[in-house]
């Protein structure tokens, strides 16, 4: 039943009508529990309680899939606006962003146009901006706008997907760079031509790839609820006397709120990722993919008054 529901919101996340509707006319529906608020000012109030709690966020104006150049444009500038007023504000945030909301369907122009002036921005503000990484089909053009970027910016991270076989050597590849690297399990509908089937292989590679960006000296970020994940990393960097400063545990807004503070309180560094927008159904239906237990907050949140 699990494995159907997952399908089934995997498919809704992809639905553009819906996600026009959605965009349109259902924000409280998609505010409810995932999402911080639609604009930058909620969005900042937001990341001001969390950073009081001791977290660390990094911040998503939320969109995907853009196809019209004048919109790719529109969300590069929100973006930089989201880092200036990290900046002035003197919040504890970076900022993340998704290569199809700057453009990367339309040209490579465009999308290495839009990131520079991001890059331009979070240098000058001293804002770190990880690249999201989103379905298989794109993987290999988002690695490549990777790795012309980071020859130019230093303050650019990027996350990789353990569902996916080639995982491996891209971190590998990768670490001529000495990234900072998101590690995820991956939230995407990929075939088992490209991605593991079943979850005990996802979750292997995961573990693999965790002890491997460690080893290799990397700044780690481990993008996961799943206890045994998080489990494992601190075993690992304890019997491998990693620094403190060399990882930290991400998790989404509004997930596991009682396991981040815990964390914090064992002295670990956590970091929320907080999206804010209106563009909010595609993200959410993938959270509901991932936890269709999480159905019922959204409910929750829509016959709320
Ligand atoms: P998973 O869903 O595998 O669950 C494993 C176990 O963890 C569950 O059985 C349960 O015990 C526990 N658990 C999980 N969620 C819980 C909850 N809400 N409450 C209680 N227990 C829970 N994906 C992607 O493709 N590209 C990206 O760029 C990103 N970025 C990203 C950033 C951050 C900060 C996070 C946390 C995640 C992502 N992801 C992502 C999503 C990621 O790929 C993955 O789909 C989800 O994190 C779900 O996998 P988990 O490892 O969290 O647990």
């Amino acid at each position: 039943m699990e494995k159907v529901l997952r399908q089934f919101f995997l498919f809704l996340s992809n639905n553009k009508l819906l996600t026009a509707l959605a965009k349109r006319y259902g924000f409280r529906f998609g505010a409810s529990r995932f999402v911080a608020g639609t604009n930058i000012g909620h969005a900042a109030e937001k990341i001001r309680e969390l950073n009081q709690k001791g977290m660390s966020v990094t911040l998503d104006h939320l969109g995907e899939y853009v196809t019209d150049k004048e919109e790719a444009i529109e969300r590069t500038k929100e973006t930089i606006k989201s880092i200036k007023v990290i900046d002035k504000l003197n919040l504890d945030s970076q900022v993340s962003v998704k290569m199809t909301s700057m453009g990367l369907d339309i040209s490579d122009d465009l999308v290495l146009n839009n990131m520079r002036r991001i890059l331009d921005a979070g240098k000058e503000h001293n804002v770190l901006v990880t690249i999201d990484m989103e379905d298989y089909e794109r993987c290999e053009k988002t690695i490549t706008i990777f790795e012309t970027l980071k020859e130019e910016y230093d303050l650019l991270s990027t996350v990789l997907q353990s569902y996916l076989y080639r995982t491996e050597d891209d971190l590998q590849r990768l670490n001529k760079y000495s990234p900072n690297i998101r590690l995820v399990k991956g939230a995407y509908k990929e075939s088992a031509e490209v991605a593991y089937p079943e979850k005990k292989d996802v979750d292997e590679n995961l573990k693999k790839l965790i002890a491997l960006h460690l080893d290799n000296g990397n700044f780690t970020a481990l993008g996961s609820h799943d206890d045994v994940m998080i489990e494992y990393t601190k075993q690992y960097v304890e019997e491998n006397n990693i620094p403190n400063d060399q990882f930290e545990f991400q998790m989404l807004y509004g997930m596991r709120n009682e396991l981040k503070e815990n964390l914090v309180e064992q002295g670990y560094n956590v970091r929320v990722y907080v999206p804010y927008g209106r563009d909010w159904f595609g993200y959410n239906m993938r959270r509901l993919a991932e936890r269709p237990a999480n159905v019922l907050f959204v409910l929750r949140g829509v016959f709320k008054k």
